[in-house]
């Protein structure tokens, strides 16, 4: 039996992928309210405005959760409603929202791990400076983080300051396909060293409290492999790896960038806001790594004349017998061992916590009402699998938190894509569990696969 007895089977949110009550209890905009409501951005104009209602619905929703028996639930605390503008005084309705809930987890006997930053940006700090792009919002991050330790306290069991970076950096503000919309590599590159260098200060701000919990980060990991076995391509392979992992990686836990893209990046864009002493103080001892996993990327080397150093292919159809999800992003539980024992090798066997994966499928309430989603249970099962493999073979992993809870805003994609294992029909808002959710609750009730 490969999971250890105290092993934390849990299930993810964020706050405006299902809060809504935007304009409720004094929360402040976000990036993302201004994002989704400019056209074009997100499919079918859809927006976080309802989202699942779990404002009002928190304490059914804790509920659902408990009725599946999980003892670890992943939330997202909204900046905005702890501080509007992104600074000064908190919003005591905002701290008492998340403190009820955090008080309804611990009755419930569910393990609460709070992320302090899934996305959602108070406007009032993009506006003044450019948000991540501001050296000041390191100092804005670290209050915010001290007021948010200081109101859920010792409830919290694991504590992650961010979301994914990588995501937000190059999505946020190169791809321009999330809030807040940019299309600048620099803009790309100083965000993330300031969500490093943020991650950092509120790490170092909770050692200064007296809470014990352990504290983490949550990173977008995606093993990569070459299309073909070429040199060629395998150099392409080292750099989308420096860009996409080692370039958040590195720093957490070595106080420094991946030296083969460093010189690349210097050398085009200088890197001036990168400054003597930031490196080695982000790497800060942390008490794990928060990992989230969907799928696995295929690069190959350029072709003569193209400017891009490493094309990735896997987004393209190349190979049609791989199955796919309804993101179309290919479904290869195997590559899920890999990178958990890479991550051991290289990074000094730190413990790790699966703080997502999951799979979207186009799901449908059936004629008997239920939700048969096969194909999801499928993905879970061989991801499990793939962790229980990684588990064997000495990964210290602690806890997997199936992404997501419910179906929710999917951010540029709006409520099409379906990654719940409870399916939420938002006309009524009612909640049907899906057939995974019931499989999955086998799953933790037994501490095992079976
Ligand atoms: C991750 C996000 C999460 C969710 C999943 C599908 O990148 O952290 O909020 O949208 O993807």
């Amino acid at each position: 039996m490969p999971f250890p007895p105290d092993f934390a089977w849990g299930t993810a949110t964020a706050s405006y992928q299902i809060e809504g009550a935007v304009d409720e209890d004094g929360r402040g905009r976000s990036i993302w309210d201004t994002f989704s409501h400019t056209p074009g951005n997100v499919a079918n104009g859809d927006t976080g405005d309802v989202a699942c209602d779990h404002y009002h619905r928190w304490s059914d929703d804790v509920d659902l959760i408990a009725s599946y028996g999980l003892g670890a639930y992943r939330f997202s605390v909204a900046w905005p409603r702890i501080q509007p503008d992104g600074r000064g005084a908190a919003n005591q309705k905002g701290i008492d929202f998340y403190r009820r809930l955090v008080d309804r987890l611990v009755e419930k006997g569910i393990k609460p791990a709070a992320t302090l930053y899934h996305w959602d940006l108070p406007q009032a700090l993009q506006d003044d400076g450019g948000g991540w792009q501001n050296r000041e919002i390191v100092e804005r991050f670290a209050e915010y983080a001290a007021i948010v330790y200081e109101a859920l306290g010792e409830d919290v069991a694991w504590w992650i300051t961010h979301n994914e970076p990588w995501v937000v950096a190059a999505i946020g503000h190169r791809t321009g396909r999330h809030a807040p919309g940019l299309h600048a590599i620099t803009a790309e590159l100083k965000t993330a060293h300031h969500l490093l260098l943020s991650h950092a200060r509120a790490v170092e701000a909770y050692r200064s409290t007296a809470l014990t919990a352990p504290i983490g980060i949550s990173l977008s990991l995606a093993p990569t492999y070459p299309e073909r076995g070429t040199d060629a391509d395998r150099a392409a392979v080292d750099l989308s790896d420096a860009y996409v992992n080692r370039w958040y990686l590195d720093p957490v836990f070595r106080g420094d960038y991946p030296a083969d893209l460093l010189v690349l990046f210097r050398e085009r864009y200088g890197l001036d806001w990168v400054r003597d002493g930031d490196l080695p103080g982000i790497a800060q001892p942390i008490d794990f790594l928060g990992v989230n996993y969907y799928a696995r990327r295929v690069v190959r080397a350029p072709e003569p004349g193209e400017t891009a150093e490493f094309p990735w292919v896997d987004s393209t159809v190349r190979t049609p017998e791989i199955p796919r999800s309804a993101m179309d992003w290919e479904i290869t539980p195997d590559t899920f061992t890999d990178l958990l024992v890479r991550l051991d090798a290289d990074y000094g066997a730190p413990p790790i916590l699966i703080t997502e994966n999951g799979c979207a499928i186009a799901d449908q309430v059936a004629v008997d009402g239920e939700v048969h989603d096969a194909g999801r249970i499928e993905f879970l099962r061989g991801h499990l699998a793939a962790l229980e493999e990684a588990i064997r073979r000495g990964v210290d992993v602690r806890g997997y938190f199936a992404w997501s809870l419910m179906d929710n805003f999917e951010w540029g994609e709006g409520y099409q894509r379906r990654f719940g294992i409870t399916y939420v029909d938002y006309p009524t808002q009612r909640r049907i569990p899906k057939d995974s959710a019931r499989w999955y609750a086998a799953v933790a009730r037994r501490n095992g696969i079976g």
